[in-house]
């Protein structure tokens, strides 16, 4: 028998069928509840609301889990690549031999940028945001690449298009603002070992590929793939949701990414750090200044909607950092001061009682300066990281038999009708 939930508004009972996922989620279906009742749910940010079914991310944040597919993101983690992982959000499943050959295959065909392009990024201001130019040049490409989302084939080959031209835009823009010439995508390197000759090959000092390098790049775009409804997959799914093109979507979703309580956590835990390192390493004030209400300063880093226990994606990077700065033989002071300032609030009651623990952008941040990206590329190593989410979940969207145009409601708290004063009277 289909469970319902009854609620009782004004004396009267009414019954709302009950939704459960696969993995025992509960979900309220509240789809006639207006219809049926003249009553609508109030929900700022979303935090009891489910906006749709989805099949592609699972988290359980009581319990630290995140599997995509179905697949621990610890399993994908020690033994996937980047390219994989991302086969596996879009198409449900790890490729096999064959298919894997033609994703690499179909990703060097599509690496290129269209030349014109360049001229808008040379015409950005030298100091402009890497994330502000990342999103108008993925806006930009609905231009270029005008063949896009209609057939199965022309929406397959959008995606690949986004995927391995993204990440040769993001190493144009780096090298376009440092004024260096552009390194071109090569078809011989994998994904992340193009990624890294394009960012750091230049004429006079020729790029040495480290294989450990790659494979720890790999693992830090692996952890950033999806995560089911954050703000910014729900901003593909919302801007989306209006039929509009893929990579308007997309750019949507990098706009959205690029906040600091969100990807741009990234490149604010560094900014933080930086500023603790200044202040003679005393974290006892961040901590202070955390805690208090009346101070709009948060521990970047820390905290998570979903997670009320320690992020997975964290544990990894923790460990990535330490293996690769290791390896590299790096002492870099803003991992010891990260390390304090964690195992400092994690005892601290005030943290402890709001279940406040590092989040993956804790370290992500320490990783990427070992890597030698600079700061303001930080959250653009996460969107090149979350795309194969945002396409996924993008299509999973445009399949949906239950597709509606986005449109929450409100609660009216204005004026109510008054007459219109003339302008000599106000
Ligand atoms: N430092 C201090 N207090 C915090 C923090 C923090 N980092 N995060 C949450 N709180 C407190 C908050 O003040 C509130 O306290 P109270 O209930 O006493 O008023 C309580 O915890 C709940 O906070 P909230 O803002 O309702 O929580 P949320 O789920 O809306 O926000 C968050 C989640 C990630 C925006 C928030 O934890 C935050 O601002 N963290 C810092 C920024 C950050 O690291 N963002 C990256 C998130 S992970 C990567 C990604 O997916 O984007």
């Amino acid at each position: 028998m289909e469970k319902t939930a009854k609620i009782i508004i004004d004396g009267k009972t009414y019954e709302l069928p009950i939704i459960l996922g696969s993995e025992g989620e509960k979900a309220i279906d509240i789809r006639t509840l207006r219809q049926k009742t003249g009553y609508i749910t109030y929900d700022p940010g979303y935090g009891s609301t489910g906006s749709c079914k989805s099949s592609i991310t699972y988290m359980d944040g009581e319990k630290g889990i995140l599997r995509h597919r179905g697949i621990p993101i610890e399993k994908l983690a020690a033994h996937s690549t980047f390219v994989e992982t991302s086969y596996l959000v879009i198409n449900g499943q790890l490729p096999n031999e064959d298919e894997l050959v033609n994703i690499r295959e179909t990703l060097n065909d599509n690496s290129l940028v269209h030349e014109d392009m360049q001229i808008f990024f040379q015409s950005f201001p030298r100091n402009s945001h890497p994330m502000g130019i990342l999103s108008a040049m993925v806006n930009t490409m609905r231009s270029f690449y005008p063949d896009l989302d209609t057939t199965e084939e022309e929406i397959d080959k959008t995606m690949i298009r986004l995927l391995s031209k993204v990440r040769t835009m993001a190493a144009m823009s780096y090298k376009i603002s440092r004024g260096h010439k552009v390194v071109y995508p090569r078809s011989d390197y994998s994904y992340c070992a193009n990624f890294l000759n394009m960012m750091f090959d230049n004429p006079v000092k020729p790029y040495k590929i480290d294989s450990e390098l790659v494979r720890a790049l790999n693992v830090f775009w692996i952890l950033h793939a999806d995560h089911e409804q954050n703000c910014s997959t729900s901003a593909v799914r919302v801007v989306g949701s209006g039929r509009v093109n893929v990579y308007a979507t997309i750019s949507a979703g990098i706009a959205a990414l690029w906040g600091p309580l969100h990807g741009g956590a990234n490149q604010s835990v560094i900014h933080m750090l930086m500023d603790i390192q200044k202040n003679d390493g005393d974290i006892t004030t961040a901590i202070k200044k955390a805690k208090d209400k009346n101070d709009p300063f948060r521990l970047m880093g820390f905290g998570h909607r979903v997670y009320k226990t320690y992020d997975p994606r964290a544990k990894i990077m923790k460990k990535l950092c330490h293996k690769l700065l290791k390896r590299l033989k790096i002492d870099d002071p803003l991992l010891h001061l990260a390390m304090k300032l964690e195992k400092v609030a994690l005892k601290d009651e005030y943290f402890v009682d709001h279940n406040l623990y590092p989040n993956v952008d804790f370290y992500s941040g320490i990783f990427l300066r070992t890597i030698g990206i600079p700061l303001n590329m930080f959250t653009v190593m996460f969107a090149i990281g979350r795309l194969p989410g945002w396409i996924s979940q993008w299509k999973e969207s445009m399949d949906d038999p239950h597709w509606r145009i986005s449109r929450p409601r409100q609660i009216y708290s204005g004026e109510t009708k008054r007459g219109y004063i003339p302008l000599s009277k106000r």
